[in-house]
């Protein structure tokens, strides 16, 4: 029976809303590290998420049968099981799980148990659908797929609350349960609400962050367009203005670092929750940290979980091992280098694309090396059997429809087998070492560059950061990307690539960090704004143009969208400019021209500078005023990189270097460094052709590979990887 409709029956009132922390004011929680079950040693970590529930309990000896098989050693289990565990309102059932985890433990398989609260019952949403999210035009959000949930109802808060108490108390003692795993991906599905919940939650933070609704006044600029308030209560969630409008932009903001605090806080609450009756669990929630997926501020996050554990999807194509690459180094950042936890990845296809391209031969080892490789302790993946039925049964797994007897199974078992050699090499617990470039990522640029009425839409797909990543890999130099609340400016050179936002503490660590002797490479629309997203006046960029010593009074933006405006502009380096360049009006007596536009007269872009070099204390700030994709930033920055003693002269980038003019390192390599000076060298093919490389170690893992023992050296097909030891 439907007791109200959403909305309809809601009646909280204001104060019943308890958010929040406002984002980065929190202290960081110590590591804690899911540990081994009683008698087995330490391991890399490694599974899957695993649903037996989909299944009759006839398979569940089968798949425990096939996980020591594969070497599976721990596997999260739960996470959409809340319909199962709690039928209805007053009647629990824990026994199926019980028996299941029993089974695990006999097999000495560790449980990352999930507090079962991602996804509501639909008793739950039947008998309150006041929990239902709103969309931006107040539109119910219904259920029919997983997480149709108010990140900020008290309803759901009590509900889900209860389920997390209910299943720490009946968890608290198994042996088997090495973590929690809370909730699943927050804001995947339910990011934003535009609700009544949601507008007096918001108005909530407002208060907590401006005090005054004149500060908020202030910061949102709201004289502009008539949008000055006179109460909190004044404020709603930005909500649909009708197509072609453009909605205040500061509030636009807020509302993002809103969402992100607001899942924070229930996010907290579960934690809390189940650390409170079993305080001796590691903790996580799974991140989506990857290159465009900053849905929330992850490494404001990162300060809230016992480990930082994360989903990552590979992207097909061209960018497949180097994105992966980068969000992984990302994800070491937010971990601050300690190790993290890859709690999902794919064997093989998605099935949420348009088109779900399979992994090719190799490449389900070599991802998951290539996690390792950038400090996972821990490889699992979304699912360990396919699915028959549901949304996801055209989701790859570890076990396939095709069953043991396939060459996904073959791979899952050999990677199972070379995390085996990796711990018994004394990998575990190993950090990345340190690059000796830092690539920022800032979440909240992103945030406001995606917002209308600005210079450009096309900087909406936003890949800045891993133009420079790979660009960097191309110059042989594989970076660390670094949050920009992270310790980038103890790196040798920094790239603040569109790092928009800058307040005056931005600016003021990036001028003492090149005063200091550091070398920073700023791009195109970074420092613009300050964090309220007011315009930095007197010329762009107005935070730091003392730092990179030139003068923007215009940009010039390119494009194809009215006959006979410019879509590119040349470079006199070679390297060409598309979607944005800045009209550069002066440079200082300091700074250095390096790169110049080749254009017609009549555009006032002729000669004007493009890549420029400033000293500035004891350090350098080099300005790259346009966009230039991968290749134009890997041709444009070498001979900086080189300057500076950035590039990496190692033999393998050597060997590795495709001919012609173009410098494309074709090896990636990244080094983990154990607390006994071990190191662990890894060494990816990054082309779709064999390339030769030293041995300078003893060989621990390789896949896709061939020694060659008499010339210390190996041959990496495609996909290819080895792991060396030194
Ligand atoms: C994740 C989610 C999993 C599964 C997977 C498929 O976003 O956490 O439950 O849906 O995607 O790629």
């Amino acid at each position: 029976m439907t007791t109200g409709t959403a909305d309809a029956t809601h009646t909280d009132m204001e104060g019943t809303h308890t958010i929040m922390s406002i984002t980065n004011g929190t202290r960081r929680r110590p590591h804690r590290w899911p540990q081994p079950l009683a008698g087995l040693r330490p391991g890399i970590w490694y599974g899957g998420d695993y649903n037996p529930e989909q299944w009759p309990e006839s398979v569940w000896d089968d798949d425990i049968r096939l996980m020591r098989e594969a070497g599976v050693n721990l596997v999260s289990v739960g996470i959409f099981s809340w319909a199962r565990l709690q039928p209805a309102p007053d009647r629990w059932d824990f026994d199926w799980l019980d028996t299941v985890i029993a089974k695990l433990g006999a097999a000495g398989i560790a449980v990352d148990l999930a507090s079962a609260t991602a996804s509501p019952p639909p008793w739950l949403t039947q008998l309150h659908p006041e929990i239902l999210p709103r969309d931006a035009r107040g539109d119910v959000v219904w259920p029919g797929a997983r997480q149709h949930w108010r990140p900020t109802s008290p309803v759901f808060r009590e509900y889900a609350l209860e389920m997390c108490r209910r299943m720490a108390e009946h968890y608290k003692d198994s042996p088997t349960v090495v973590a929690w795993h809370v909730s699943n991906e927050y804001g995947c599905h339910n990011l934003y609400d535009y609700s009544d919940d949601a507008m007096q939650a918001f108005q909530q933070w407002a208060r907590r962050k401006y005090r005054t609704i004149d500060a908020v006044n202030e910061a949102w600029g709201t004289d502009f367009w008539a949008q000055r308030m006179t109460d909190f209560d004044q404020i709603l969630p930005p909500r649909f203005i009708g197509e072609g409008n453009f909605m205040n932009p500061t509030k636009l903001l807020d509302f993002k670092r809103f969402s992100s605090d607001a899942l924070k806080d229930i996010f907290i609450a579960e934690r809390d929750e189940l650390a409170r009756i079993t305080p001796d669990k590691p903790l996580t929630t799974n991140f989506m940290v990857s290159g465009t997926t900053a849905i929330v501020d992850y490494d404001d996050w990162g300060h809230e979980v016992d480990f930082v554990s994360n989903d990552h999807y590979f992207t097909p194509g061209a960018r497949h091992l180097d994105e992966l690459a980068y969000s992984a180094s990302l994800c070491d950042g937010i971990s601050r280098k300690d190790p993290w936890f890859l709690m999902e990845h794919s064997t093989s296809a998605v099935n949420w694309r348009q088109i779900n391209y399979r992994k090719y031969p190799g490449e389900l080892v070599r991802d998951s090396l290539a996690h390792v490789a950038m400090g996972a302790d821990a490889v699992c993946y979304f699912q360990w059997r396919q699915s028959s039925a549901g949304a996801e049964k055209f989701h790859s797994s570890m076990v396939p429809h095709a069953g043991e007897d396939s060459q996904v199974f073959r791979d899952v078992c050999e990677l199972g087998a070379d995390l085996g050699k990796l711990t018994s090499a004394g990998l575990l617990g190993a950090r990345v070492e340190q690059a000796k470039v830092a690539v920022v990522f800032d979440a909240q640029s992103k945030w406001a560059l995606e917002h209308t009425a600005t210079p450009t839409q096309a900087l909406q797909n936003w890949t800045e950061p891993l133009d420079w990543f790979s660009a960097l890999l191309d110059d042989g130099v594989t970076a660390d990307v670094v949050p920009v609340a992270g310790p980038w400016d103890t790196y040798e050179a920094v790239v603040l690539p569109t790092v928009y936002l800058m307040g005056e503490a931005m600016a003021d660590r990036v001028r003492q960090y090149v005063r200091n002797g550091g070398k920073v490479f700023v791009t195109y629309a970074s420092g613009i704004s300050d964090d309220s997203d007011h315009i930095w006046l007197g010329g762009y960029p107005g935070a730091i143009r003392d730092v990179v010593g030139i003068r923007i009074e215009e940009f010039n933006p390119l494009g194809s969208d009215f006959d006979g405006v410019d879509a590119t502009l040349d470079l006199d380096n070679g390297t060409v400019a598309h979607d944005w360049a800045d009209a550069v009006s002066s440079v200082d007596d300091s700074c250095e021209v390096v790169a110049r536009y080749e254009a017609a007269e009549d555009t006032g872009m002729k000669g004007v500078p493009a890549v420029t070099v400033n000293a500035f204390g004891n350090g350098y700030a080099v300005y790259v005023g346009c966009k230039l994709g991968q290749k134009g930033i890997a041709t444009s920055v070498a001979p900086l990189l080189d300057r500076f003693g950035l590039s990496d002269a190692s033999a393998e980038k050597a060997t590795g270097s495709s001919a012609g003019a173009e410098r494309s390192s074709a090896i990636m390599k990244v080094v983990r460094v154990a607390e006994s000076g071990q190191r662990f060298t890894f060494l990816f093919n990054r082309t779709r052709e064999e390339v030769r490389v030293n041995l300078a170690g003893t060989p621990v893992v390789e896949s896709f590979a061939t020694i060659d023992e008499q010339n210390h050296s190996a041959v990496l097909k495609p996909a290819g990887v080895i792991v060396l030891q030194s």
